[in-house]
């Protein structure tokens, strides 16, 4: 490896860095096995996220909502973290400060090993009751149709941020104070279409860290990040965590 290669340069910030942020989305679960929703195979190219992805869709119709997640829950279910997910939890052992921030409702992060972790937009193993708004785990599958609470009785909706919802306040905070104190931000296998994680890579930049994007194809913030790194997940990923 050249000493000026990009990834020889983002090797060095992160072996460098006493605070280490890491963000990712579906890319990184790709690797695995599992769609993501954008790009040619992307679910949302064959669903329509208005139909099953906002509290609206959910008022009409929870049955087919249920339905999908429950399809999405038994295909989620045959799949493992990869060796990105897994250097992801080696970076959390080696670094006095760490915070990983995910997108991903998968749970693979958290199945790898990893527990400093905001799944900001939920877990599709937990369910939330839509009237005392209890929240538990739920591996059922299938799942009920339609499941109920066993406290108040009232319908289950899965824990997931939909279109429209704002994410969870603690969550909020979590990720703000993760993105303003890290030296180094890795941006992996997202979009960068969705906000507020959209955001995320420039609220880092701006306040003071170096970040790298780890993706397959240039994204949005490919021209704001300080080094883009263009590849799979689970190849470049363990990667970075060579010696320097
Ligand atoms: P997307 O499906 O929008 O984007 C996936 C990104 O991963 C793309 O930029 C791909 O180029 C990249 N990618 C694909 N395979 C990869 C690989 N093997 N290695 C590295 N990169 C790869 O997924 P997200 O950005 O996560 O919301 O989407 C954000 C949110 O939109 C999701 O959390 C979901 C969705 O609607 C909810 O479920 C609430
Ligand atoms: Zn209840």
């Amino acid at each position: 490896m050249a000493p000026g290669s990009d990834l020889g340069i983002v090797r060095r910030q992160l072996s460098a860095a006493r605070s280490i942020t890491v963000l990712t989305g579906a890319g990184i679960s790709a690797d695995s096995g599992v769609p993501t929703f954008r790009g040619t195979d992307g679910l949302w190219k064959n669903f329509r996220a208005e139909d099953l992805a906002t509290p609206k869709a959910f008022e009409r119709d929870p049955r087919l909502v249920w339905e999908w997640y429950n399809w999405r829950r038994e295909l989620i279910a045959t799949k493992q973290p990869n060796p990105a997910h897994k250097a992801i939890v080696e970076l959390e052992r080696r670094s006095p400060d760490f915070w990983l921030i995910t997108q991903n409702v998968d749970g693979l992060h958290r199945d790898a090993g990893s527990q400093k972790v905001s799944e900001i937009h939920g877990n599709i193993w937990k369910v939330r009751c839509t009237g005392c708004g209890v929240v538990e785990n739920n591996r059922d599958m299938p799942i009920a149709i339609l499941p109920s609470c066993a406290h108040c009785g009232s319908l289950l909706r899965p824990h997931i941020v939909w279109f429209g919802e704002s994410l969870f306040a603690d969550d909020l905070d979590c990720c703000a104070s993760a993105l303003n104190r890290c030296d180094v931000l890795l941006v992996i296998g997202t979009s960068g279409v969705v906000y507020p994680a959209a955001g995320f890579a420039s609220v880092a930049k701006e306040a003071g860290a170096f970040v790298a994007e780890i993706n397959l194809d240039p994204t949005p913030q490919s021209a704001l990040v300080d080094i883009s790194l263009q590849g799979r997940a689970k190849d470049l990923v363990p990667l970075l965590l060579e010696p320097v």
